[in-house]
């Protein structure tokens, strides 16, 4: 293979997810180490090109950029842990998913042991990576992402850099998965419900589409409102919605579908309603659903 690109980077993990970057490093002809805790899952990455690393310290001292993307963060650390003396001085991108809390005391914890960590999410499938499109969050040493963001546009898409607060990559990754699984529990609940009347998922996707077209500028709608913490309830309001949404409680009941998603929805109403924002827009429920508990993330 003839390599057009010499900064050296090293692989740790090599899960569906890690063989996908090292697989896009490669591609992109970076010198690629490979190691992973499991025996026999590089033998594709060899065959294209990577090194098998005889020992996780020989995979660390091979590159100047090492990537850890296993379980999770715990996981990053039970690997490094045993030779964080050969990480020191070295950049760690944590591309294990985690909570923000975790990838903060991860930062803490790396640098105590002169390890510059950058924590990243990973916002597409395997596919992806590699592709125009992919989505991938960074945030952590300014420095770090400064010094290695040509190697990291291997990964496709443009990174986004998100700041030095080490919290932020993986705030935004559980935020976009928050609506990543509401909405699409709300679909395939949508399809359970046409389906039970006879109505395939081919049938019912034509109108799904079209519906979700509109999805993007109801979005900006509730942002704005959410940041003036303004909901005039003009075009729509929160007593209205409850209703509708009664409504999707009792069309899956008298089919037999499961309503707890939707009886869940309808109860964030319902309070909504007996707090006062009846007559508010949809976005007033951000009221009732930032009031449910103590804070106690600060930081
Ligand atoms: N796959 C996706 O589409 C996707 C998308 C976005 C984000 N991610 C994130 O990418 C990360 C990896 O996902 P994946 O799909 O590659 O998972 P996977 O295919 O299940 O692979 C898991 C990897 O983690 C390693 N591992 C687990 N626990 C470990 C431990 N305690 N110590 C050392 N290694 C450990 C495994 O090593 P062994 O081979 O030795 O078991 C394997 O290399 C996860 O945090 C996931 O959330 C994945």
């Amino acid at each position: 293979m003839v390599r057009t690109n010499e900064a050296r980077v090293t692989v740790l993990g090599l899960g569906a997810m890690g063989r996908a970057l090292a697989g896009a490093f490669l591609a992109a002809g970076h010198a690629t180490t490979v190691w992973n805790r499991s025996p026999g899952r590089d033998d594709e990455l060899v065959a294209r090109g990577a090194v098998r690393a005889p020992s996780l310290r020989a995979a660390i001292d091979a590159s100047p950029l090492v990537i850890a993307c296993v379980l999770d963060a715990a996981a990053t650390r039970e690997i490094v842990e045993p030779v964080v003396d050969a990480l020191a001085g070295r950049v760690l991108v944590n591309y294990s998913s985690d909570t923000p809390e975790r990838a903060r005391e991860l930062a803490t914890w790396a640098g105590e042991h002169h390890i510059e960590l950058l924590d990243a999410a990973i916002m597409v499938p395997t596919a992806v990576i590699g592709q125009p499109e992919a989505l991938v969050l960074y945030s952590g040493s300014s420095q770090a992402f400064g010094s290695h963001r040509s190697t990291l546009e291997a990964l496709g898409g443009s990174p986004r850099y998100l700041g030095t607060d080490t919290r932020m990559a993986a705030l935004y990754d559980l935020a976009l998965l928050d609506l990543f699984y509401s909405s699409m529990i709300g679909f395939v609940h949508g399809l359970a419900l046409v389906g039970a009347d006879g109505v395939s998922a081919a049938q019912f996707m034509p109108l799904a589409h079209e519906f979700f077209a509109l999805l993007p500028g109801m979005a900006a709608t509730i942002a704005a409102a959410v940041d003036q913490g303004e909901h005039p309830g003009t075009f729509d309001n929160v007593r209205m919605e409850a209703a509708g949404l009664a409504h999707i409680v009792d069309a899956a009941h008298a089919r037999g579908i499961d309503t707890r998603t939707v009886v869940a929805a309808k109860s964030i109403f319902d309070d909504a309603v007996a707090a006062g924002h009846g007559n508010e827009s949809f976005s007033s429920i951000i009221e009732v659903l930032r009031r449910a508990g103590p804070r106690t993330t600060r930081g």
